[in-house]
């Protein structure tokens, strides 16, 4: 491709310039002849006649990351990632732009999903950029745990990945009284083993966290592993059970061998309340079995739990066995509250992070998400960030989101909180055993 060439594309275009294939042609010759400030004029020029192209997104992301352009490669590729299955060219301009912002091990998984896709795709220059940037930290691939399945054939087997989580207790918004729990009775005694024992204060237990859905419960889990250093196992019920007699026992036993192998180990078991309900599909008493299993387990009598950090979350504290309240056992529960005012502000400032912002009046938009849970926060930002993009590509520069973008999401998506405080009204006001859910009713402002 010569310049008089390019001259003759542009004068095609000219002629009709509704024309996108000859476009998207023009756009990636000057990505070729490494021209990439006119390629991004030209991929924004042809944004404005079809902005929904996938194709035209994806050059814009290159010509930027070519460029060093960051931040705008990033918000407009990320945009790509999370719809349903993005071409591999995206994985790998994803990965180049994350290797440029210093994110080596998010950069790797993308190359490999690029590679994965289209193998044509391998680029040395990047592999070694990766390669060497990773060396030295011990090595990302997650271990999985293999779980006996429903026995016949392989595809039904089972597996629970052992993550190695990056995020800290920073990238949990509010919470305080939680994460204060949490270092007390499972972070300090991980730290100071020595003073724990001088004292003769038992270490052991687990924590569970019960609230409306949405509000953090397994973030908070996941940053606590990443707040220690420690590797993290979330195991979901389904995860679990198993129609075979007395499988879904040693399912259970094989997860809590593997988290002591792998101490320290924050071991999280969602929905927990879900082990003792009944099911159909379980054999009359299969549940107790279950649970006495579990509870075994926790005990420790028989097993050294030291270095296993056992966390539980429910949105259903009602259907929790009993038992699971004894003395070592979860003897500490805890609600999780939608978030207050200062929480969401930071929440807001959380998932914010690293996007193009200008100055946000963090009061207004706090005053307008009452009732709104952390993930409905960050849905707010989702949408205002799509709106901000969408007009970024339609006007070919970029706009910093603002207060009113994220006012005028909240009319898009409503808080999902309230829904859940129908049920747990009537609990704590009729079922409230020993005040188990005083906070509750103060969360609602009731007098007992
Ligand atoms: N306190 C918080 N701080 C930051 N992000 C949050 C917070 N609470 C929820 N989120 C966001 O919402 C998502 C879903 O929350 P999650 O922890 O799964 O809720 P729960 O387990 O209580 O149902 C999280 O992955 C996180 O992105
Ligand atoms: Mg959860």
């Amino acid at each position: 491709m010569e310049d008089n060439e390019i001259n003759e594309l542009r004068e095609a275009i000219k002629a009709s310039p509704e024309n996108i294939p000859l476009r998207k042609y023009l756009a990636k010759s000057l990505i070729k002849l490494k021209r990439y400030e006119e390629a991004e004029l030209e991929y924004k020029n042809a944004l404005k006649y079809s902005p929904d192209d996938t194709a035209l997104k994806l050059g814009l992301a290159a010509a930027f990351c070519e460029q060093e352009k960051t931040s705008l490669g990033l918000v407009i590729i990320e945009g790509i990632i999370e719809r349903s299955a993005p071409p591999a060219s995206a994985w790998l301009t994803y990965s180049k732009l994350l290797m440029q912002s210093g994110n080596a091990s998010k950069a790797s998984e993308a190359y490999d999903n690029a590679i994965a896709l289209d193998a044509n795709l391998k680029d040395a220059f990047l592999e070694s950029q990766i390669n060497l940037s990773n060396r030295g930290n011990e090595n990302p691939t997650p271990e999985k745990i293999k779980l006996g399945g429903l026995g016949e054939d392989e595809g039904d087997e089972k597996h629970i990945e052992i993550e190695r989580p990056e995020i800290t207790f920073g990238e949990v918004g509010g919470m305080e009284k939680i994460k204060e729990e949490i270092r007390m009775k499972i972070i300090h005694p991980l730290e100071h083993p020595e003073l724990y024992k001088m004292y003769g204060k038992k270490i052991g237990g687990g924590l569970l966290m019960y609230g409306p859905p949405g509000c953090g419960k397994t973030h908070l889990a996941r940053a606590t592993a990443g707040q220690v250093n420690a590797n993290f196992i979330s195991v979901g019920i389904s995860d679990i059970l198993d129609m075979y007699l007395g499988q879904s026992e040693r399912n259970l036993h094989s997860i809590f061998q593997r988290a002591r192998d792998m101490k320290p180990c924050v071991l999280f078991f969602d929905e927990v309340d879900a082990l003792g309900a009944n099911r159909s599909d379980m054999r009359q008493s299969a549940g107790r079995h279950l649970i006495n299993q579990f509870l075994a387990e926790m005990d420790g009598v028989e097993y050294d739990n030291d270095g296993v950090l056992i966390l539980a979350a429910t949105n259903a504290p009602w259907h929790l066995d009993g038992a699971f309240r004894r003395p070592g056992r979860f003897d500490r529960i805890l609600f999780v509250p939608p978030p207050d005012e200062a929480a969401r502000a930071s929440i807001f400032k959380i998932h914010l992070e690293g996007k193009p912002v200008e100055q946000v009046d963090y009061t207004k938009v706090v005053k307008k998400t009452k009732d709104y849970s952390g993930a409905d926060i960050r849905a707010l930002v989702d949408i205002a960030v799509e709106s901000k993009l969408e007009e970024a590509i339609r006007t070919g520069k970029p706009v910093p989101l603002g207060t009113k973008d994220l006012v005028k999401a909240t009319g898009r998506h409503k808080p999902t909180t309230k829904e859940w405080f129908l049920t747990a009204k009537n609990y704590a006001l009729f079922a409230n055993d020993g005040g188990l859910y005083d906070d509750i009713l103060k969360y609602l402002n009731i007098k007992k």
